[in-house]
């Protein structure tokens, strides 16, 4: 072979070698091309250069030179190929596994908790009907929880067995009824307010009960307050919540700190997909009643001149209800892909 002929079988093998290169996908495919073309004794380059004792010896330096270009060229390529494959590797992709017909993943969008929304809904609603928003302390006192709430120590809800006890009579609230006291403590009648707020108790987590959960309180304290205004304020709540043709029944019930008491129900009518309207069970929403007279006494009313009302509520139980949901834990797991649903 001749010079010309030795040069041009490099340049030839050089622009095959640099083809197969950007032609690989895996390290193991690159590793197996640098063995073919630069390996010592089989590489395709050596075995060129093995011609180069046919060459006089005048000639044997341009064609060698020419080898180490292409063995530098070639073995630069594979190792800039190598990076690459590493890089995409890294991010678990190959260029194969790559599909770039797939639609691109949208923004991340943001939405309110259900649990919240149903929180804002309840507020919205009572501070169009005159109500204000007040909160008061996730730790308090067993006066504040149970005793001036007319629960004497002994009743069963006082027990350690469902409440979490800080310390000796401090505790973390177990309803949100104790902000009842605390605001009479500090104001006036008249008074209307809620009182949004995390609640905690010994409770298993299951479907129906997490050891904290947020309630909603409400209080109504004036002059010649009845039973009618509870009804009528509680029964517009519903309709407004729920939507007009609600109904709304009262069950007698029983709280230490409200007398008479009650379990409110309610009834839905709700239009099915094909256009059908149904009413759905009766649903109990909260509980309620007038305040007991030893209650107002407790915060130094004059329990014979004001009287007034009082609810709770539990906002997750009614986002349960609103959005289907069977496991009040989905609200508290956090996987986005349960709540990616509620956002607009
Ligand atoms: N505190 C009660 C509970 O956690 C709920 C409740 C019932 C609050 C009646 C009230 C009420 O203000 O009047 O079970």
């Amino acid at each position: 072979m001749s010079d010309l002929n030795l040069i041009k079988a490099l340049r030839d093998l050089e622009r095959e070698a640099l083809a197969a290169i950007s032609n690989t996908s895996a390290l193991t495919e690159l590793e197996s091309l640098r063995v073919t073309y630069l390996g010592r004794s089989g590489g395709r380059i050596s075995g060129i250069l093995r011609g180069l004792g046919e060459l006089s010896p005048g000639e044997r330096p341009t064609v060698g030179q020419e080898a180490n270009r292409v063995k530098t060229v070639v073995k630069g390529a594979i190792e800039e190929r190598g990076r690459e494959l590493t890089a995409h590797d890294s991010e678990g992709m190959s260029k194969e596994q790559r599909d770039i017909t797939l639609p691109a993943r949208g923004p991340w969008r943001g939405g309110m908790h259900p649990v919240t929304e149903a929180v804002n809904e309840i507020w919205k609603i009572f501070r169009n009907l005159g109500f204000a928003r007040v909160r008061g302390p996730e730790a308090d006192t067993e006066w504040y929880n149970f005793e001036a709430l007319n629960t004497p120590l002994d009743h069963p809800a006082a027990d350690e067995q469902d409440t979490l006890y800080l310390v000796e009579s401090v505790l973390l609230r177990s309803h949100t009824s104790p902000v009842q006291v605390r605001t009479m403590e500090a104001h006036d009648p008249p008074i209307r307010v809620i009182a949004p707020g995390w609640v905690y108790r010994r409770d298993t987590y299951d479907a129906t009960h997490t050891p904290a959960f947020l309630q909603v309180e409400g209080l109504v304290i004036d002059e010649g307050v009845t039973f009618v205004d509870l009804k009528a304020t509680l029964g517009e709540f519903a309709r407004r919540y729920w939507g007009p043709e609600t109904q709304v029944r009262f069950r007698p019930s029983f709280f230490p700190f409200t007398e008479p008491s009650v379990e409110v129900d309610v009834k839905q009518i709700v239009s099915l997909e094909d256009g059908t309207r149904q009413e759905t069970d009766w649903l109990e929403v909260m509980g309620a009643g007038m305040v007991d007279p030893a209650v107002l006494e407790n915060v130094g009313y004059d329990a014979e001149r004001y009287t007034g009302w009082a609810f709770g509520m539990g906002p997750g139980r009614l986002a349960m209800m609103r959005h289907g949901v069977g496991d009040l834990r989905r609200f508290f797991e956090n996987d986005v892909r349960f709540l990616g649903q509620f956002a607009q």
